[in-house]
């Protein structure tokens, strides 16, 4: 089978991985509008395109907080990789490093951050946290992750409860016995309700603060208040995202909140996105619209469950080709180039 987009791996991930698998990576709330609208959203957005503008010599890199990555595209933290390939968390760290770009891991990892660290020495990584009740094994978790050399600190900000994801209920989804969330070996034993922290405010941030010298990137913004709150709170980077659609049900597509906390941020600070990108031309319509990165999550699932490590590259390398094509098609031969008169937004 010619893997030629990122559906033909969709697809392949949807046949071959165990419908419990499958189920919960594909997982929306409710009824799935917000998981959905992410997708949808990119179509009402056209391109505006420039020509005769010499795109014979392409350069699409970027930087992430001053490090060179090979291209805007990174991975976003999911949980629970070796679902898709039995090496799990160590495969997609490979994949990242081999392509440059950034892996943002999840607190909710099958392989320890020892592991994934072992696993591409030197790769550019950022530790994803869910603040747990028992702060003191979120406040290991974050200098753990700063030793072993990860160069930023994502706190995911969406996600007091988990979101009903009805298949999930559905199918009484659990980890396999043999999986281990290795990250947090005890810390779920102790504790009978959700180990999650649903009373965390902006004031964590001061108190992530003083536990780190990363940057701290906030993950799950939608909105120019809480935009500014993040500024305020002296956070180096947002991350537009509604967790794939996975929690609130009924929110917006990032992309289009994406404006708005662009506009509020006014260059302060940097501004990522995730949610639904599964072309290079989304890519540039993010970028376009002022963000400096995205990253993908369940496109990184599906490489993973394609053929691991390869499999992952593969994706991201489609992007990147996708994304360079886009902007040699609309005119721009670098991301410098790129900027808000690439876009119109449709009037369907
Ligand atoms: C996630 N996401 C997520 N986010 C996070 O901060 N920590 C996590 O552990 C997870 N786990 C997770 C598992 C799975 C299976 C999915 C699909 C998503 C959300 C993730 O970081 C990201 O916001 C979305 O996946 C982006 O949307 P796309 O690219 O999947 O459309």
């Amino acid at each position: 089978m010619a893997m030629v987009c990122l559906s033909d791996f969709e697809d392949y991930a949807k046949k071959y991985l165990p419908k419990i698998a499958w189920d919960f990576f594909a997982a929306g709330a409710d009824d799935c509008s917000t998981r959905d609208e992410n997708i949808q959203a990119y179509k009402r957005i056209r391109f505006r395109p420039r020509m005769l503008r010499d795109v014979s010599m392409m350069d699409i890199r970027t930087k992430l907080l001053g490090t060179e990555i090979s291209f805007p595209v990174g991975i976003a933290p999911t949980g629970f990789h070796q679902l898709a390939w039995p090496d799990g968390e160590k495969s997609t760290a490979r994949a990242a490093k081999a392509m440059n770009t950034c892996y943002i891991a999840s607190t909710y990892s099958t392989c320890t951050l020892e592991e994934i660290t072992a696993a591409a020495p030197g790769g550019l990584r950022w530790f994803q946290l869910y603040i747990h009740r028992n702060r003191a094994v979120s406040q290991q978790l974050v200098q753990r992750a700063e030793a072993l050399g990860f160069q930023g600190l994502v706190l995911t900000a969406d996600l007091p409860y988990t979101g009903k994801r009805r298949d999930d209920v559905r199918n009484g989804f659990r980890l396999p016995p043999h999986m281990k969330l290795k990250n947090l070996e005890g810390a779920f034993e102790v504790c009978k309700m959700s180990p999650l922290d649903p009373s965390v405010t902006w004031n964590d941030i001061y108190w992530l603060r003083s536990l780190t010298h990363l940057p701290i990137i906030i993950k799950g913004i939608l909105t120019k208040e809480d935009a500014e709150l993040a500024v305020r709170h002296g956070v180096q980077g947002i991350i537009v995202s509604n967790h794939g659609g996975r929690q609130l049900d009924g929110g917006p597509a990032t992309i289009d909140a994406l404006v708005e906390v662009v506009e509020a941020v006014q260059g302060r600070v940097e501004v990522y996105l995730d949610g639904g990108i599964r072309k290079g031309s989304d890519v540039l319509k993010a970028l376009a619209l002022g963000a400096k990165c995205v990253f993908i999550g369940r496109p990184a699932l599906w490489g993973l469950a394609y053929k691991g490590e390869e499999g992952l590259q593969d994706v991201l390398r489609i992007l990147q080709d996708e994304f360079r094509l886009s902007m040699a098609l609309a005119g721009c031969a670098s991301v410098s180039e790129i900027g808000r008169h690439l876009v119109q937004f449709s009037k369907l």
